[in-house]
């Protein structure tokens, strides 16, 4: 007999179906609520490790579900093998993904699975902002580093590859651009056909251009990212196509394995503190499922905090964390961070329930915030998307409210890469970022920091002796610290 490798169960009425029951929408028909995939593992306590049933007591060993947790490895084996399969020659190992399956058994052929390469992303080190913000380090895992240069990369190998393997013909999705050029290009390379819904005129030109490259079939709807949403989920109901948005929860299943990354890349120690963007509200949650596993099978002895930052114009989640009722309500949502542009986020009581259980706060950042904050990255010669930014500006409120200390180790969680946004980049260099009344709101203090990171282009005659002089005026600058 084949036993099942996973179920879904609903997050809000905890109802479980099997795992290819579910409907095209991906909400529970009782409750309206998101799925979440459950494991053998699921229900271990957190902290108390997995003890293996003899074989007495499980009988014959796979016949039930829960039985499955008897064949897992322990943990030194797991990190044993997860390092070594990073120097293996075949796709499914190098992926970061995938050298992680045996904690996403989704599928029913990992040598079938669609990948470029994702996951492995660099964890690097914000030496200046650290000393700036009087911290002993931080450090920053950068998903822009993924094939089509954000995060959903690593979310979008998984669902796709279940996609492929129902035999769907269709995939699609709503986004505010990079779950776009993500999906565009994995359909692309398992052959199947894409339809992306973006919000006309919203979304920065490098992602539009990408969905396009992959040859996704590009639809630009007169509605924000929400309105998008909305369209989408009636289609579904009408047409055999397989939804990719993060209502699917096999895309949290491949979000989850940056937390495998990161303890893994600090020597299975584990930060105090991870620092996450929130726009629809999926990857913080997927990251907490990630770091809880881990916690459940003894492979870390604690979890780190989970914090999530929104813009100020669309900060749904803010406002509930900041309400004395905790209730939700949908924003309508303005920020030049486009990719996080979300008013009502799908996945917000999975996040909410992450910052519940881990620990951690929600914070909101204003525009210039976010600007100042992409601005210092970019300086450290890292970089990112607008939205990834909110992660540094959100630290410096946390550092200033005492929630995060000096000794305290933090990692920010940049989710795009610089060059999805340039337009956004040059605008701010340039100083046409912000309108007229937007700056002269700014503090002189505020005003000096934009001024000593902008570096606007200088446009000079092809004249050796011009450009000697222009530089001799820049060398007897001092080198900014
Ligand atoms: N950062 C970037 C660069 C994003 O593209 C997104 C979401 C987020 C952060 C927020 O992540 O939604 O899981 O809270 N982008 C989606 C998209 C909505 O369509 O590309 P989240």
């Amino acid at each position: 007999m084949k036993v099942a490798t996973h179920h879904l169960r609903c997050t809000e009425c905890a109802a479980v179906i099997p795992k290819d029951e579910a409907s095209s929408n991906f909400r529970c028909p009782q409750c309206n609520g998101l799925y979440e995939v459950v494991y053998p593992w699921s229900d271990v306590t957190p902290g108390v490790k997995a003890e293996p049933k003899s074989e007495a007591q499980s009988g014959a060993q796979t016949s039930t579900f829960s039985d499955l947790v008897n064949l897992l490895p322990n943990p030194s084996a797991l990190r044993w093998l997860w390092e070594e399969r990073r120097t293996s020659t075949m796709a499914v190992d190098q992926s970061g993904v995938w050298r992680f399956r045996d904690l996403l058994p989704i599928v029913d052929d990992f040598e079938k699975v669609v990948t470029l390469r994702e996951g492995n992303t660099p964890l690097y080190e914000l030496p200046r902002a650290a000393r700036a913000l009087g911290l002993n380090w931080l450090l920053a895992k950068h998903q822009g580093m993924n094939p089509t240069g954000s995060f959903k990369d690593t979310g979008m190998t998984a669902a796709l590859s279940v996609a492929a393997q129902r035999g769907f013909e269709w995939v699609a999705c709503a986004s505010t651009g990079n779950t776009s050029a993500a999906m565009a290009a994995y359909a692309a390379r398992a052959g199947l056909r894409s339809i992306v819904f973006i919000p006309e005129g919203k979304i920065a030109w490098g992602k539009l251009s990408q969905s396009m490259d992959y040859g996704a079939l590009t639809i630009q709807l007169k509605t924000d990212f929400d309105g998008c949403v909305k369209i989408l989920a009636d289609l579904v109901q009408r047409f055999p196509i397989y939804l990719l948005n993060s209502v699917n929860p096999y895309r949290l299943e491949g979000q989850k394995t940056p937390a495998f990354e990161i303890v893994e890349q600090l020597d299975w120690q584990v930060p105090e503190h991870i620092i996450v963007p929130g726009g629809n509200l999926a990857n913080s949650a997927a990251l907490g499922k990630g770091f809880t596993e881990m916690y459940q099978l003894g492979l870390i002895p604690r979890r780190p905090k989970v914090s999530i930052i929104q813009a100020e114009g669309a900060n749904p989640l803010y406002r509930w964390f900041t309400d004395a009722n905790r209730v939700m309500k949908p924003v309508v949502a303005e920020t030049r961070a486009t990719a996080i542009r979300i008013g009502n986020p799908a996945s917000w009581r999975k996040a909410a329930t992450v910052i519940d259980e881990l620990g951690g706060w929600c914070e909101q950042v204003s525009e210039q915030e976010i600007a100042l904050a992409k601005a210092e990255i970019g300086s450290e010669g890292i970089g990112c998307e607008p939205a990834s930014a909110v992660t540094l500006a959100g630290l410096k409120k946390l550092v200033a409210l005492g929630k995060v200390t000096a000794e305290e180790r933090a990692v920010l969680i940049l989710t795009g890469h610089t060059l999805k946004d340039s337009q956004y980049t040059i605008d701010y260099h340039r100083n046409e970022l912000f309108t007229a009344a937007e700056k002269a709101q700014l503090t002189p203090a505020d005003q000096a920091s934009h001024a000593a990171l902008r570096r606007p282009p200088i446009v000079l005659e092809a004249d050796s002796s011009e450009v000697l002089r222009v530089l001799e005026s820049y060398m007897s600058q001092p080198q900014p610290v």
